[in-house]
Order: C-alpha cells, then structure tokens, then sequence
C-alpha cells in the first residue's frame, strides 16, 4: 500500500517514546516562577513537597530537553501506546475538500481519554516516595477515572473531588471511579472546610474545578500520607503529555506528511501541549506551522482573559501561577464539555501565547456539538464534548482552505471518546444545549479578585 493510501497509522512498540519532550529546553523567554500564595516569594521545593511528589517538582523546574519514561511506566503505557493515528478520510469526503485531515485517537486508553498519560508516571513517582493516598479534582471524570486505575496499578488509595455538576451529568463516571477502587464525591462537598462554606455561601452552586482543587489540596493538607495530584495545567502534566505529539510526528512521517496546522482544545492546556509542544522546536527554527489552541466561548481564558498571575484555586491554596486567567472567582456555566470548565491555563501554553509562538480560538457550544454529531457520522467515533471543541476548528480549517482554493494538512487530537457523555448527547439532540454567551461584566467583577503581585 502506497504512503498516500494510508488510513490508520500505528507506530510499532519499539518506536514508542522513552523520553518525554520537556518544551522547556526550547522556549524563547523562560519561565515566570510559581509564587508562594501566602509570601508571594518564588516557590522552594519546600513549598510544594507538602502536596507533591519531589521527582514532580524536579520535572515542573526541569530545562532538560529529554526527560526519560520510568521504565514501569512504560510498560503501563505498553497495553494502549501508541495510539492510532487516523487519517479522516470520510470527514474530509464530507466536508469534499482536497486538505488532508488527520486525528491522534487518545480515546484508546482504557480510560477513554489522554489522561493516563499523566495519571501514571504522577502515581508511580508518588508511589516512589512511599505516599499511600491522593486526593485529586476531577470536572467531567476523565481526570478522575484515569487517577483512580493509576492508583489501582500502583497499589495507592485515590480520593476524587468531582465538580457537582458534572457528577450529576455523569453518573457512570463514578461507577468506573469507584469500580477502580477510588472514591468519588461531588464538590463542593461536607467533607473540607472549603467545601462547607462554599456551600454556604452558595448552595446552588453547579461547582467549579477551582472549588474542586481547594477541597482535594485541603485534603492532602491534612494527612502525612497524603499527596495531591492535578490532572492538567502544571508543567509536569503538559511534560507527559507529549508522548501524543511525538507519536504524532514519526506517524505523519510513516505517511510522508507534515501538518501546517496542529490543533488541540484547551482546557487547562494538557492535551494541547502534547500534541503541539513537539512541533515547537520546528516553530522556532521558522517552519510555516500553525499551533492553533481551542476553548469554548463559555471559558475562553486565551482569547478573553487576562495574562497575570492568580490561584489555580478557590480559596488560595495552591501556588500564584502567570497565567491565562480570567480570575479565580469566575464560575464558567455549566456547559457539556465539563473539562474545560477551568478560569485559568497552563503557564506553559500561557507564556506560548504570550510570545505569539501559539494561537487560540473560541467556538461555540452548539457548532461544537454540530461538528461532534458530523465526527460521529463519518468517522464512526463518539467524541468527548471536549474534544469535539477540536474538531470544530478542524472542519473550519478544511472549510476556510476551500473557500481560499488552498490545500492544508490538519493534524488534530481527539483526546477522548463520548461514550459517557450522552446526557450531553441528548441534550443537544433535543435542542435543550445553550451558547451561553460570555458576560464582560462577570469577568470585570472576578478580575476584581486578582491577587496584587
Ligand atoms: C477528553 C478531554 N479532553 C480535554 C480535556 C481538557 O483538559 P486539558 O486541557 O488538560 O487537556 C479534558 C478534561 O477533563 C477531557 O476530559
């Protein structure tokens, strides 16, 4: 079969990554520090070592180019990496254009998304050091359900703040947390100090991933056995992600092609900088390629927030982060892609932004959902809401070419399957799912809550 031929591409075990590429080593301007929330004082690894394992707070300061895969890891990572990489034949037939689109399908993993990517090599380093315990947040469970197998594999007790109102959304989220052998509340929950008052303060709360990790790092806080672990935004987690990128490239290669636009949604950035963060390199040297980061128009931190330092969280427990953010306080509504429910970005894609090295775009929910439901129907996969963000920008892009008589490569992530999304689905088959329009006046009044640096 010719190159050109090529639909499902799979790169042998042995070509699978032993290093995961640290974006680093490579970045125009170096890093602004994490500050310590109470000093406001660059963060020592003494700050942090209450909540986090030491070999994760080596790799967040890390400027090594090359960071190597545990070895136990890998062979983890054996039973679903690499993942196909598909080349979207009966989309780009769909959409009749003449662009090559390609998807990395994370939704292999057998938790159904990439975060075992992370969840994996974050509890066997924890594991390591003898923690016997993790408290964790989780918006739509993918994070969650990916922490609680990884603690299964490693023998470790894992402990899931889930924001309410995605645990409400998806229930058999929790039954996969639980059958893993985790334990799932919704958050705000009765069990953290935070929780409680949240809860008073605002009893119909539908919750927030900044409310969840208050609660998960209160937990960790509390116990000497006990670490906290975060499923996305943290240097650490963009780091191990980008086994997905580097896959990526040695497939396009295999099919003799290069992307001119590579395409991730954005949450708190983690799957975005897998896939993209390899191709940075080739950015910087002066290739013509496009790393194109996509959020909803509901929460969309890049192309609305502001670049300052604020709290991961609610109450201000975890680091000052420079960030994309658009403030601490801010409750995003409760739209289907729960994932991307998060005020701030990862630092990493943050200063990328910043330096112009990577763009963003927000979409709406319901062509979100219109582009997820033409996904279903040509591809034959079910995405995660989340992902379908990703595919949104991906048929824009394919359209635009066409309009402009050009001939593009696409390379985007699906990062999860759908299949526990479908009260989402539902929703927005009956017409029920809103494009919640995003309001100044809210982001003027949480930006009032910045913390003054
Ligand atoms: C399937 C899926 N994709 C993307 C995201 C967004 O997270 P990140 O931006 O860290 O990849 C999530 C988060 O829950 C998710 O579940």
């Amino acid at each position: 079969m010719s190159r050109e031929e090529l639909t499902k591409i799979i790169l042998p075990e042995d070509k699978v990554p032993r290093f995961w590429y640290n974006v680093q080593a490579d970045m125009p301007n170096p890093m602004e520090p994490g500050l310590n929330p109470q000093t406001h004082q660059p963060l020592t690894p003494s700050d942090l070592e209450p909540i986090f394992a030491r070999e994760l707070i080596a790799q967040e300061v890390s400027t090594e180019r090359y960071i190597e895969i545990p070895k136990e890891v890998r062979e983890l990572y054996k039973q679903y990496r690499s993942t196909p990489l598909f080349r979207a034949r009966a989309l780009e037939k769909a959409l009749d254009t003449t662009c090559h689109i390609y998807y990395k399908y994370e939704g292999v993993s057998p938790v159904g998304s990439h975060k075992l990517n992370s969840a994996l090599p974050q509890v066997y380093f924890n594991k390591l050091q003898g923690i016997k315990r993790i408290t964790t947040e989780t918006g739509a469970g993918q994070w969650g359900t990916a922490l609680s197998l990884a603690c299964r594999q490693f023998d470790v007790e894992a402990m899931i703040y889930m924001v309410r109102v995605s645990y409400t959304q998806k229930p058999y989220r929790r039954s996969i947390m639980e059958l893993y052998g985790g334990k799932c509340v919704p958050s705000p929950s009765n069990l953290t100090e935070s929780g409680r008052r949240e809860q008073e303060k605002n009893p119909d709360t539908p919750g927030t991933l900044a409310m969840a990790i208050s609660e998960a790092v209160e937990d960790a806080l509390s116990r000497e056995d006990t670490n906290y672990s975060l499923g996305s935004v943290l240097n650490h987690v963009c780091l191990h992600q980008t086994v997905i990128g580097q896959e990526a490239r040695l497939q396009l290669e295999m099919a003799d092609d290069y992307p001119d636009v590579v395409i991730g949604c954005c949450g708190g950035g983690s799957n975005f900088a897998g896939i993209a963060f390899p191709f940075i390199p080739d950015k910087i040297k002066g290739k013509n390629i496009r790393l194109l980061a996509v959020e909803p128009t509901a929460c969309p931190t890049l192309t609305k927030g502001v670049y300052a330092y604020d709290f991961g969280d609610v109450i201000g427990l975890v680091p000052l982060l420079k960030m994309y953010t658009l403030g601490h306080d801010f409750t995003p509504s409760g739209i289907h892609a729960g994932g991307l429910r998060y005020h701030g970005e990862s630092p990493l894609v943050s200063r990328l932004y910043h330096d112009g090295l990577i763009e963003a775009v927000a979409v709406k929910q319901n062509a979100t959902f219109a582009a997820a439901m033409l996904f279903a129907q040509t591809e034959s996969i079910v995405p995660a809401p989340e992902s379908a963000h990703a595919i949104r920008a991906a048929i824009d892009e394919a359209l635009k070419a066409k309009e402009e008589g050009i001939k593009k490569t696409i390379l985007f992530n699906l990062s999860g399957h759908g299949h526990l999304d479908l009260f989402s689905y539902d929703r927005y088959l009956s017409g029920e799912t809103e494009d919640i329009e995003f309001s100044e006046a809210e982001l003027q009044e949480s930006l009032k809550n910045l913390p003054i640096v």
